[in-house]
């Protein structure tokens, strides 16, 4: 009897394993949330109100401003979207808001080349107070959201139990998969529990989801961008190791765009995030970014180590009494993202450091391409000593890559 209970459990759990083949990279796009909230206010204020209109101008804005080409082609929406469920109990969109229904956006960024994403949550209702998908309700919205061509869901975990959190992922990623349409599974689910063991099992979530929210809801500044950092680091023992090709820790939306962030800063939680292996979910208005901020999130070089092939995530290897932080993620081609991070508040400041300081060992020649202003550093042996200075709250960023010794064969 025991052993048949045990067998079952087997099977059960090989049945959950997540193997949808997806985000092999973490996924990029743009998100509603920390921009445009809850705003259902459409009589006032129509170009900025959750609505059908405002993720088709997102849509046009993610295809015609070079933002899909470089990979950016999740369009998500967040709350706030439902109007409720019809008489059979399936979710309809808000009627005035998305006159057209959710397939009709689903199309539309179909036909530009985009991936449409959702939102729901695994409670009675959402965190604004929508209708929620409570576990009776997990095979029917898959259903629907599969229908509708939706590309991935977002199930977040307010008005929710432990314990229905605990049945209502591995339920939800079960229920998409039967489904047979490839959806991407972001999870909030760790998010709810303190996101640190005991309480998160990280190998259930690895099995479950494809990402996963741990900690608190980035706002619009620098000192939420601080807090979710610390959090991060504090805890990346625990955290780098479980992130990989189709399964991402998820510290939250860039924020840059937005008003809370000045030049530098935005410039580090670009190349903080590129790092820490985090998804690239903009969540700003498309249509008036500026130049400035436009290159930094257009940055090659940038979202090619996003998007590095190893997908391993980076962490903080030193933290300086100068308050200079060095971050290293190592990247396909034995290279590696170097973050120079200054947490002070004064000026500029003259870091002084070489690869040897940073544990690199060998005798290979190295070149590092400053990742913002393009600069090519050639010629460091690991005990060269080099400078970066570094802006406060401001980061110098380098992609390291080994120098092939002239005549050698090439690879
Ligand atoms: C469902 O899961 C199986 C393995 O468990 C996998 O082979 C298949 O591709 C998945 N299908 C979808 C649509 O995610
Ligand atoms: C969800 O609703 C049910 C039925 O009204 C209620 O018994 C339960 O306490 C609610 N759960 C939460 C977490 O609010
Ligand atoms: C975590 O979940 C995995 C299944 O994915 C399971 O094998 C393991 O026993 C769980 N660990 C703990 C501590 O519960
Ligand atoms: C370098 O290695 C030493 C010895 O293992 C360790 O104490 C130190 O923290 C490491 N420094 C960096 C920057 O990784
Ligand atoms: C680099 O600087 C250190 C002192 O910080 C010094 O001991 C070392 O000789 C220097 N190395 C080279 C190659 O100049």
């Amino acid at each position: 009897m025991l052993w048949k209970t045990v067998l079952l459990l087997a099977l059960v759990s090989q049945v959950l394993v997540l193997e949808n083949g997806l985000l092999r990279t973490p996924p990029m796009g743009w998100l509603a949330w920390e921009r445009f909230r809850c705003n259902v206010n459409c009589d006032e204020d129509p170009k900025n109100c959750i609505s059908e209109r405002l993720f088709m101008e997102m849509a046009d804005r993610l295809a015609q401003d070079g933002w899909r080409d470089l990979g950016y082609t999740y369009l998500n929406i967040d709350d706030c979207w439902i109007g409720g469920r019809d008489d059979n109990g399936h979710l309809v969109p808000d009627a005035k808001r998305f006159p057209n229904g959710i397939a009709f956006l689903a199309d539309y960024a179909h036909s530009l080349g985009l991936k449409l994403g959702i939102y729901e949550d695994v409670g009675n209702f959402t965190c604004m107070g929508y209708p929620g998908t409570t576990l009776d309700k997990v095979t029917q919205d898959a259903q629907t959201f599969a229908q509708w061509k939706v590309d991935m869901l977002k199930l977040d975990g307010c008005f929710s139990t432990p314990e229905e959190r605990a049945k209502g992922y591995p339920m939800m990623a079960a229920a998409l998969n039967a489904t047979g349409r490839p959806i991407a599974f972001s999870c909030s689910w760790p998010a709810y529990e303190g996101g640190l063991p005991p309480k998160v099992n990280y190998s259930l979530l690895i099995d479950t989801c494809n990402l996963w929210r741990n900690y608190d809801d980035i706002q619009d500044s620098w000192r939420s961008v601080l807090s979710i950092l610390d959090w991060f680091v504090d805890h990346q023992d625990i955290l780098q190791p479980v992130a990989g090709p189709g399964h991402w820790n998820d510290p939250d939306m860039l924020l840059i765009g937005n008003f809370g962030l000045s030049f530098e800063q935005a410039r580090a939680q670009m190349a903080l995030w590129t790092v820490l292996a985090a998804p690239l979910f903009m969540s700003t208005d498309l249509r008036t970014m500026s130049a400035q901020n436009m290159d930094i999130l257009q940055n090659p070089l940038m979202i090619k180590i996003n998007q590095d092939p190893l997908g391993i995530q980076g962490r903080r290897i030193l933290k300086e009494k100068s308050y200079i932080e060095v971050y290293m993620r190592p990247l396909a081609g034995y290279s590696y993202a170097l973050v120079f991070f200054s947490r002070r508040t004064d000026m500029p400041y003259h870091y002084r450091t070489s690869l040897t300081q940073l544990n690199f060992t060998g005798s290979g020649l190295h070149e590092a391409q400053n990742v913002y202003t393009g600069d090519v550093i050639s010629g460091l042996r690991t005990e060269t000593n080099f400078t970066v200075v570094i802006n406060p709250s401001g980061v110098v960023m380098w992609y390291l890559y080994p120098v092939r010794k002239l005549g050698s064969p090439q690879q």
